[in-house]
């Protein structure tokens, strides 16, 4: 049985005060989310202690956007798998395209934070998809499934969730179509040793398109930037019909 798994991405966005002021506004929410979904938010790193502390007795799960491979280390401006799940962090978003596309990650950084989320118990969002240009060059498939091949070198398929996410689709408004997002994300598990992944859908996920991304077969969640900023649409996309 794959689980459901909604989470909102913060990206730079909030600061503590404002965290705070949305986590009053979207927890009563929660009351009518069924039981079965995970309900995920992906916050800033100066963020996370406070939120955890505020979350208790919520259902709601702590996610982080970065771990580093290393436990501790010369390694300025990077935060580790120990520092996050003292703070109660249990998801670890990795890969996104803004980091791959603005701070020079790669498939092997990848990879590497891949696997120390892991170590720690954590369990990594690995994020996959393609680029404008690759999509109009017919290269989606050859480039998700390259993708894939190298993230996942010994990367534990029990304790995983992807998002696949079309680089031209995030922040633009510009939906992929929810049966093109099923095909593919169908393709992604076709790679997988594990079936059950969870695997969402990114992209421009609103208010107005949750029901029907959620109603395709192979899509299990969603990962949720600009529309999981605001308590109310939030909430409606995690109490999607
Ligand atoms: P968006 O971002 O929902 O604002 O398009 C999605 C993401 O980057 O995870």
């Amino acid at each position: 049985m794959r689980k459901i798994v909604l989470a909102g991405n913060w990206k730079m966005y909030k600061t503590q005060a404002e965290a705070l002021e949305f986590l009053q506004g979207f927890v009563n929410h929660l009351d009518e989310t069924p039981e079965e979904r995970e309900i995920i938010l992906c916050v800033p790193f100066t963020t996370l202690g406070n939120l955890s502390k505020n979350m208790h007795g919520s259902r709601l799960r702590l996610g982080a956007q970065n771990v580093h491979w290393e436990d501790a280390g010369a390694y300025t401006g990077e935060i580790s798998g120990p520092m996050l799940t003292e703070l109660g962090v249990r998801y670890v978003i990795v890969g996104h395209s803004e980091r791959r596309q603005f701070f020079g990650e790669t498939d092997e950084t990848v990879n590497r934070r891949l696997k120390a989320a892991q170590k720690h118990g954590l369990t990594p969002i690995l994020c996959v998809g393609e680029t404008k240009q690759q999509r109009d060059g017919w290269e989606t498939e050859t480039h998700i499934i390259g993708q894939l091949e190298k993230d996942l070198v010994d990367v534990d398929q029990n304790n995983l969730i992807i998002a696949y996410e079309p680089i031209w689709a995030i922040g633009t408004g510009d939906t992929c179509e929810a049966k093109e997002a099923n095909r593919v994300i169908g393709l992604i598990r076709q790679q997988l040793s594990n079936a059950d992944v969870p695997i969402q859908y990114g992209g421009s996920v609103k208010p107005d398109n949750i029901d029907e991304i959620m109603a395709q077969p192979e899509i299990d969640g969603v990962l949720v930037g600009g529309a999981s900023l605001e308590p109310a649409g939030f909430a409606r996309i995690v109490n999607y019909k």
